[in-house]
Order: structure tokens, then C-alpha cells, then sequence
């Protein structure tokens, strides 16, 4: 737990409870900072501080570099405070990142200049509307996207995320198993989103998956493809 006040300090008010909004899903991620408004500046702290200290934080994005072409088109779906599309840009392609977070996407824009970042729901993702017309060749959730999205909602991001790749593109989530999106109800959701299963890993490293994994990369692709391709 994060302390509000140095120990034995008299208790300072924290940040104001952020509302949560009445016209779609909360996100579980919202719900928590309702409950904890701390939570994200704690979230850029922590990734500012591993940053600082040489920590590797560009695994995720290694993976993704190594599935595109050279000046790809990637969204960074969930990008939080932008560690993967940050690393993205830098390796020479288009990224656009959105998150449902505020305080995340001002973080990302400030450590990771470059790429176009994005307050959004990626269940209600409609990049054309917002002057995002050209479509994306690998759409990346990774750390817990999945599990922090609404259940509800889940099927969506997946469609939503599909509907904005080229024919050829990928979708690839990454999350730990032992919360509460077991690997059977993903591959479930991303058959009822038109997408077909094309790769579950363990690892962003390659480690192949196992019923026992204590977390799933899954690589998807639109069910059909391009036309023509088989
Ligand atoms: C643990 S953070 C991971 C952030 C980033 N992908 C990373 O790996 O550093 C989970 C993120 O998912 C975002 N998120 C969850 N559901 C979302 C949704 N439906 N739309 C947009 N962002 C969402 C949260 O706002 C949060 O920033």
C-alpha cells in the first residue's frame, strides 16, 4: 500500500475522487481510481523511477518491432503512460496511443514525445472520427489492458480494436491469468469478435503457453484476412 502521509505525519488530503461517468461502462481501471485517486500518479511514479534506473522496459515492444515492417502503423491500445509506444516511435513508426486515463496520456505526452496519445475508451474506439483515418498493422494491449477493461465490455474493445487494423493486421493482448479473465473466456470473446487465434504464448519472450501459465500473450488476427490471402 502507498502511504498518504510520511509515517507518523499527519495526514495530508489526497487528490479529489475523480467521478465516474454515467454515459458508458467505468473501466475496472477507473473504478480503482475512484476507490484509490492516488493510484495513477503512483503508476507514472513507479515507471519514471524504472526508467531512471536502467530498468528494461521495452520487452512488450520488442516483440511487436519484430511482428511489423519498417514504419508500421501500431496503436497502443491502453497505452498508459506510453513506455511501449514511446519505444515504438523511436524505432521509426507511426503510433497512436489511447487511454481511458487523463492523468496517463498527459504523462505519456510529456515523457514520450512523438507518437499522437489519446484520452479514450477503446470500447467506443473510432479513430476516424478524431482524424485517425489510415488503418493500424498491429494493435498492441499490453499489461493487463484486458483485465482492467470493463467484463462487460471486453468483446467490444476486441471488435473495436479489430475494426481499425488493415486486413492483414494482428491484435496482440498480453495479461496475468490469475485475475479475473481466465485464457478460456479470451478465446471465447475473440471468436465472437470476428478474430481468429493465431499464437498464445506465456511470454513476450517466446515461452510457449501452458494450461498452468500465470500469463497469456495472445496474437489474433482478423478471421479471413486480407482477400486473396490464404
Ligand atoms: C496496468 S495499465 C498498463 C498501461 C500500459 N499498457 C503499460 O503496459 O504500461 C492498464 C491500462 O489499461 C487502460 N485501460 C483499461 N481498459 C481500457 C479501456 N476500455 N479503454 C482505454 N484504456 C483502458 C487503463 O486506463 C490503464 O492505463
Amino acid at each position: 500500500m502507498r502511504p498518504c502521509a510520511p509515517e507518523g505525519g499527519e495526514a495530508r488530503p489526497g487528490p479529489p475522487k475523480p467521478a465516474l461517468p454515467t454515459d458508458r461502462e467505468p473501466t475496472l481501471w477507473e473504478r480503482k481510481l475512484a476507490e484509490e485517486p492516488g493510484h495513477s500518479q503512483w503508476y507514472i511514479d513507479r515507471f519514471r523511477r524504472m526508467a531512471a534506473e536502467g530498468a528494461d522496459l521495452v520487452g512488450e515492444a520488442r516483440l511487436i518491432d519484430a511482428m511489423v515492417p519498417r514504419g508500421a502503423r501500431i496503436l497502443d491500445a491502453g497505452c498508459g503512460p506510453g513506455r511501449l509506444g514511446g519505444h515504438l516511435h523511436r524505432q521509426g513508426h507511426t503510433v497512436v496511443g489511447v487511454d481511458v486515463d487523463p492523468a496517463l496520456i498527459e504523462a505519456a505526452q510529456a515523457d514520450h514525445p512523438g507518437p499522437t496519445w489519446l484520452v479514450g475508451d477503446l470500447a467506443h474506439l473510432d479513430l476516424p472520427a478524431r482524424g485517425v483515418t489510415e488503418p493500424f498493422d498491429v494493435a498492441v494491449a499490453a499489461g493487463n489492458v484486458m483485465v482492467f477493461a470493463a467484463p462487460s465490455t471486453r468483446v467490444e474493445v476486441l471488435r473495436r480494436m479489430a475494426a481499425h487494423l488493415t486486413p492483414t493486421g494482428r491484435i496482440v493482448v498480453g495479461f496475468h491469468t490469475d485475475r479475473d479473465y481466465p485464457v478460456p473466456q479470451l478465446r471465447r470473446d475473440l471468436v465472437e469478435a470476428g478474430l481468429t487465434e493465431d499464437l498464445l504464448l506465456a511470454t513476450w519472450d517466446l515461452r510457449p503457453y501452458r494450461d498452468d501459465s500465470d500469463f497469456v500473450v495472445a496474437v489474433m488476427s482478423r478471421a479471413g484476412g486480407a482477400p486473396g490471402s490464404s
